[in-house]
């Protein structure tokens, strides 16, 4: 979908200056000849037919494949592309005896070209006496039912992974398809990456059906890797079925077209001519000679530069495309462009009485669209180089990420020197307004949405840090930073400070400064963001959920600064925990709940970041699937090698600690 490719072009444009893209592949095979194929086991070639299993009178078990000879390549690094495939074959399933029937055949991918498997329910694809040696994604079209693999019926079509229990399976029957009939049915299998969905096809005559028989959404993209290979398995089981392929097409597509090949020495001309193929300006970007996010490139020129590129590829798939069902919801749903014309009109000339918050990045306003009622928030930048770094690192971010625990965004604007980010409105504002609301306004957040908010923002960094492919370390974790939705659910905000980072690599380092008090000391000495820099502060943010206490704050009629981490810490050790608990709750708790909330706080909060949990961990703790973890009644001290402790660090910096 359209944010992903402008999240893989922005890779693309700072990682990797020599373009050299993989190819999509395709063949045709209107009838078979002993070239370009191997065959394996029982199967063989007769009369421009595949057989893959042995063709005799008598019951006997067997299993054969057929494998395209040459490596495909389903994935490209370079682009980080996964590539779509569409297959269509002919065959026919018969039986030299009526009644004789058994096991089927599959169309596979696999990593190896030497794929065969036992004969029987195995359906020539996995090996009975290591079954979890051959590695496939398989779509089996099935003529017996083996209860062993959840076999629906004896006729019947189903996703494979690694495993011969399907994915998901669809009666042939279902649209008047007899799989065993001995009639040529011909199949496609259809894979599209930016639509995550798979769709087999079955017909009798050539005409491709409207409707799939099977249609799954998934995200194959794990399991296509660079180098696979295609083919079919089947396999008797004291029968005398027949499973011959009549014909075969194959093609991948969805890689980008290759434009330049260029030495890898000189990166900034080439990656200059690459740029120029798009309609932008030209006069600023021949001096730069580096691409790389953080320098000095990330000027308008190269910033539309990104837009066209967006633009292109999202014109070009959504004409590509435009007649699959679905595609449509994908748009609208996706981040799309606003015009400038339209968000100055809605936040009413950016007027101060719209300016909903202030951020690292700029204003934030809120925007209300009068043709459609549609309420938003954007985000408006300050015009500096900074602020459009920090712009297209947000942009690209976010674009690929999604989860119910973020703020969605919306769309963005460029125009008029100025960046624009849409983001959905959140009504209840952000996670600080409503624990330390203006004495006026007297809205309380129930104990179960403290509970809530804790869940969800723990789930949400399980996801940046564990579960999206590219690790995200958001550096600045804070109440102002969470928005409340509808219904209290938070809503992680402001990448602004978030960087890619690859697993396995050194965390990044930079300086850019958070806010004091959601600090991890660690980060503080050493300016290095790390998934358990992210931990200490969301420790400190359900602390101050629990506590309805400011990180740090002074102490009433007196000029003493207090550390929420220090004061709730000192309480455990004295056994009055309880103590620390909103007073503005007035009690409206469950208090184990509450004990739990305030120990996971601190131990994330711990002083070393050794000792505090993953986020993961800490999710499984709150949803009673895991023991808390023991807290010391004393809060350890950490000496660094320069022998400052955190709360020197934390006193000496007054003048951080009263800005909230
Ligand atoms: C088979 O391989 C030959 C070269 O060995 C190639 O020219 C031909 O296009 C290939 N055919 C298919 C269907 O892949
Ligand atoms: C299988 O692949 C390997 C390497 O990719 C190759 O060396 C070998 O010849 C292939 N075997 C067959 C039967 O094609
Ligand atoms: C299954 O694996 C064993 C051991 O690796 C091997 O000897 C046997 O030939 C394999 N069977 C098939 C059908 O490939
Ligand atoms: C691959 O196929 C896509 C169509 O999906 C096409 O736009 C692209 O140009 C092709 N790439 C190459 C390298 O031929
Ligand atoms: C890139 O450098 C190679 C030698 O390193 C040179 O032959 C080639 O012409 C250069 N290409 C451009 C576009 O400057
Ligand atoms: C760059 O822009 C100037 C005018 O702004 C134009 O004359 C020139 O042809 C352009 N060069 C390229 C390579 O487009
Ligand atoms: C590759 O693309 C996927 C989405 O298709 C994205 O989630 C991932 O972060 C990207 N990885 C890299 C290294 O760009």
């Amino acid at each position: 979908m359209a944010p992903t490719i402008l999240l893989v072009f922005l890779l693309l444009l700072f990682n990797s200056p020599s373009l050299t893209l993989s190819e999509n592949i395709s063949f045709d095979f209107p009838s078979f000849t002993a070239r370009n194929i191997t065959l394996l086991g029982d199967s063989h070639l007769k009369n421009g037919v595949i057989g893959l299993t042995r063709e005799i009178g008598v019951p006997s078990s067997s299993s054969g494949s057929l494998v395209y000879e040459n490596p495909i390549r389903f994935f490209d690094q370079e682009s980080n592309i996964t590539a779509s495939f569409s297959t269509s074959f002919s065959f026919s399933i018969n039986s030299l005896n009526s009644g004789s029937f058994g096991d089927g055949l599959t169309f596979f991918l696999s990593p190896d070209n030497q794929t065969l498997g036992s004969p029987g329910g195995y359906l020539g694809l996995v090996n009975s006496s290591e079954p979890n040696k051959n590695k496939f994604l398989a779509i089996e079209f099935d003529t017996k039912l083996d209860t062993e693999f959840n076999d629906p019926n004896g006729n019947h079509v189903g996703l494979d992974i690694d495993e011969l229990d399907s994915i998901m399976t669809a009666d042939a029957g279902l649209q008047n398809i007899d799989l065993k009939s001995g009639n040529l049915i011909t199949a496609w299998i259809d894979y599209k990456n930016d639509l995550r969905v798979l769709n087999v096809f079955l017909s009798y005559s050539s005409l491709k059906p409207p409707t799939p028989l099977l249609s799954v959404d998934i995200d194959l993209s794990h399991y296509l890797i660079d180098d696979m290979f295609v083919g079919f398995s089947a396999s008797t089981e004291g029968s005398t079925e027949v499973h011959l392929i009549h014909s075969w097409r194959f093609k991948t597509f969805g890689f980008l077209p290759v434009r330049s090949k260029s030495h890898p020495h000189n990166v900034s001309d080439s990656s200059v001519t690459e740029i120029s193929e798009f309609p932008v300006s030209n006069s600023t970007e021949k001096h730069h000679n580096r691409l790389g996010l953080g320098i000095g490139i990330a000027g308008p020129a190269f910033f539309f530069v990104v837009l066209a590129v967006f633009g292109y590829v999202s014109v070009k798939k959504w004409k590509d495309t435009r007649v699959e069902k679905g595609l449509k919801a994908e748009i609208l749903t996706g981040p799309r462009e606003f015009s400038y014309r339209g968000l100055y009109a809605a936040t009413r000339g950016f007027h101060s009485s719209r300016i909903i918050g202030h951020g690292a990045f700029g204003n934030v306003y809120k925007a209300v669209f009068v043709s459609s009622g549609d309420v938003g928030a954007v985000k408006r930048s300050k015009h500096s180089h900074e602020g459009k770094t920090e712009f297209l690192a947000e942009l690209s971010i976010i674009a690929g990420l999604r989860h119910k625990n973020l703020v969605p965004l919306q769309g963005w604007c460029a125009d008029k020197g100025e960046l624009l980010l849409v983001y959905e409105f959140m009504p209840n504002g952000s996670l600080d307004k409503v624990l330390h609301p203006e004495p006026e306004n007297s809205v309380l957040l129930a104990w179960s949405h403290r509970q809530n908010i804790a869940i969800g923002l723990a789930s949400v960094l399980a996801y940046l840090h564990q579960e999206c492919e590219q690790q995200v370390i958001h550096r600045d974790i804070k109440t102002s930073n969470i928005m409340l939705d509808g219904n209290f659910s938070p809503r992680l905000g402001d990448f602004g400070l978030a960087r890619l980072m690859d697993h396995d690599k050194s965390p990044v380092s930079t300086l850019t400064a958070g806010t004091m008090g959601y600090l991890a000391p660690e980060y503080l000495q050493y300016g290095k963001a790390t998934e358990k820099t992210d931990v200490f502060s969301y420790g400190v943010v359900i602390l101050e959920v629990a506590c309805g206490r400011r990180p740090i704050e002074r102490e009433v009629n007196s000029q003493k600064m207090v550390n929420l981490v220090d004061w709730v810490w000192g309480l455990h050790g004295e056994g009055r925990i309880f103590e620390a608990a909103d007073k503005k709750l007035n009690g409206a708790f469950e208090e184990e709940e509450m004990r739990k909330l305030l120990l996971v706080g601190l131990s994330c909060a711990h002083p070393d970041s050794a000792e505090r949990p993953s986020i993961r961990r800490v999710l499984q703790i709150l949803n009673n699937e895991a023991n808390p973890i023991a807290v010391p009644k004393m809060k350890p001290s950490l000496v660094f090698s320069c022998s400052l402790t955190v709360e020197d660090i934390v006193s000496d910096d007054e003048e951080s600690k009263t800005t909230a």
